[in-house]
């Protein structure tokens, strides 16, 4: 015989013995099984020996052939049982280790004082209403009372919309109020509302001025509404908002689209901070909204704006407005 093929087979049964894992069982099977290896090598030139001999050694070969397979497939089972095995321990989740601490975002300051206000006028009685951020002239001013030359509409203070032809002229709303006549326009009094919403300005920004910034409106509408209904909500709602007794007052001022017109001041520290403008529904706007034909029984409402923004600064000592808009995480992950 050219090949010593018991010494191959020994030699192949030791390192299957030997083999440390799957990858390196599938080498020595290559090896001394596969197209090169000196066992098939040797059964091509089978063939050519003598008949007795070609039987003998073709015999020999495959019962060879037989034992090293037998040998692969049990090497190769117990090989896979380890591995997975190993896998399994590495894998395991060990449930006394540390736990890795999720991450939670909150909500924003502005977001919060929304939820607030709405909890705290829903409580006395008040419907939330929405109205659009683009709003036509005809809402955020002329039905306000508001006159053609009055500043405000000036270039210098709203964001105006290119004017398409045979369109509306649109604005980015200045304020809430123009959903007062959005809601009365749909609805007879007596009611009661809050318009949570952002509203723009054109002006340059500093500390406690941005171009865009929340308000709350509110209008209550019935027989008998005065100036004392509107202390008394406005204060419930800023010891709520506070959470502690707060103490408020009005000054005179001006609106186009209330008669009288107050700012609202609230106390903080011994000193006065304004924190609205308000004052009762100016006949005009009932007017432009078709309310009160002439009579003894006519409608009464108070109207406010507060700006939300204020509260907010004050609530968590924020002195600088554009904090609020800046998206700065290192601000707004103390919220
Ligand atoms: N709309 C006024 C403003 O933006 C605030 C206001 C609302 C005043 C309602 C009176 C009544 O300044």
């Amino acid at each position: 015989m050219p090949i010593d093929l018991k010494k191959i087979e020994t030699e192949a049964l030791e390192n299957i013995e030997a083999a440390e894992s799957s990858d390196n069982l599938e080498s020595l099977r290559v090896k001394y099984l596969g197209r090169k290896s000196e066992i098939s090598g040797y059964l091509r030139t089978v063939k050519d020996l003598d008949a007795d001999d070609r039987a003998e050694a073709g015999e020999e070969v495959n019962r060879i052939k037989k034992n090293l397979k037998k040998a692969f497939e049990g090497k190769s089972k117990e090989l896979r049982e380890k591995e997975v095995s190993e896998k399994m321990t590495k894998e395991r989740i060990d449930i006394s280790a540390p736990g890795k601490k999720i991450k939670e975002g909150s909500l924003h300051p502005i977001t919060q004082a929304l939820r607030d206000v709405r909890r705290i006028f829903n409580s006395m009685g008040f419907y939330i209403v929405e109205g659009p951020e683009a709003e036509t002239d005809f809402y955020n001013f002329d039905a306000l009372n508001i006159p053609k030359e009055h500043p405000s509409r000036d270039l210098m203070d709203t964001f105006w919309i290119k004017k398409e032809e045979g369109m509306d002229n649109y604005l980015l709303r200045t304020h809430t109020s123009p959903m007062q006549i959005r809601f009365m326009e749909k609805h007879n009094p007596p009611f009661r509302i809050v318009v949570p919403g952002r509203v723009f300005r054109h002006e340059a920004t500093d500390a406690t001025h941005e171009i865009q910034f929340y308000q709350v409106e509110g209008l209550m509408v019935d027989k008998n509404v005065s100036l004392a209904h509107l202390k008394g909500v406005l204060t419930h709602f800023l010891s709520e908002f506070f959470k502690k007794d707060v103490e408020i007052k009005f000054h005179q001022s001006h609106f186009p689209f209330t008669e009288p017109s107050v700012e609202v001041f609230m106390k903080l520290k011994g000193k006065w901070i304004e924190i609205a403008g308000a004052g009762m529904v100016h006949p005009n706007v009932f007017k432009a909204v078709k309310y009160n034909p002439p009579g003894p029984d006519d409608w009464q409402g108070f109207a406010f704006g507060i700006g939300v923004d204020r509260l907010v600064m004050i609530r968590h000592n924020i002195d600088d407005v554009r904090l609020l808009y800046g998206g700065d995480l290192r601000f707004l992950e103390q919220f």
